[in-house]
């Protein structure tokens, strides 16, 4: 467990979420993702976006990384962290069977569908075979972003990533994030453009900190 300071001088205390706190998990990350645009390009309109987000953070939290993933989130549910730890492999047919119960989400068969899958197989492509931590989520509620959740939610794992010499990784589809994981020592590593009126998309990897640095 952290704590981390806000610009306010309060402390943001971290916990491992618990089952209890799916729910209110789903809806905090629902609400973060609203305006992501992975999200607006898989779940076309505002009622498929806020059910296929929801579904999909589900998912994530009860089936993708609910065994050997780590979810770490604050005492008053303010945001969660969704990390793969090294030791879990990279996603394969089972992960994709959990994601079928999204099908109904993504608009348009004929679209929507082979849109994700080329997307999907892409951003998995390019993981680096590597062994690192994957961040696979990290959402702060709308109306407490800026204020040191998110930093507070990644202290824990990446303190252990320093402590063992592991490296982490992540995916961003926002431009405005890359400054903030820089000041956590994430590199961009590459870029992609998604076809089809698709996101943008970072490739950022974080090197552990070296002892005594
Ligand atoms: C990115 C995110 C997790 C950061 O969490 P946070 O609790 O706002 O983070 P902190 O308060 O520790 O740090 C704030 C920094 O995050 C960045 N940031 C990105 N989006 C932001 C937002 N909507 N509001 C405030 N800061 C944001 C800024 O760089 C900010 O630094 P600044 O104050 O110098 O501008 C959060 O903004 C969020 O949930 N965004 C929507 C979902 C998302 O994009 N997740 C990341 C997927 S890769």
């Amino acid at each position: 467990m952290a704590t981390a300071g806000d610009a306010a001088g309060s402390v943001h205390a971290t916990r491992r979420a618990a089952s209890g706190d799916v729910a209110g998990l789903v809806e905090v990350l629902g609400r973060a993702f609203d305006d992501d645009p992975v999200a607006g390009f898989l779940f076309r309109g505002d009622r498929r976006r806020h059910r296929g987000l929801r579904r999909f953070f589900r998912i994530q939290l009860t089936s993708l990384y609910a065994g050997d993933g780590e979810v770490w989130t604050t005492g008053d549910l303010a945001g969660a962290a969704i990390w793969a730890p090294p030791s879990k492999a990279l996603p394969g047919l089972r992960d994709l069977w959990h994601l079928a119960p999204l099908l109904p989400d993504l608009a348009g068969l004929g679209r929507s569908v082979p849109d994700a899958a080329r997307l999907l197989a892409e951003v998995e492509r390019r993981r680096p075979r590597a062994p690192h931590w994957y961040l696979a989520t990290l959402g702060t509620d709308p109306d407490r972003q800026g204020k040191g959740v998110g930093s507070a939610l990644l202290v824990d794992v990446l303190s252990r990533c320093d402590a063992e010499g592991v490296p982490a990784y992540l995916e961003s589809s926002k431009e405005r994030n890359l400054a903030f994981y820089a000041r956590h020592r994430f590199e961009v590593t590459g870029e992609l453009q998604v076809p089809h009126g698709g996101p943008r998309l970072w490739f950022m990897w974080r090197e552990p900190r070296p002892p005594g640095d």
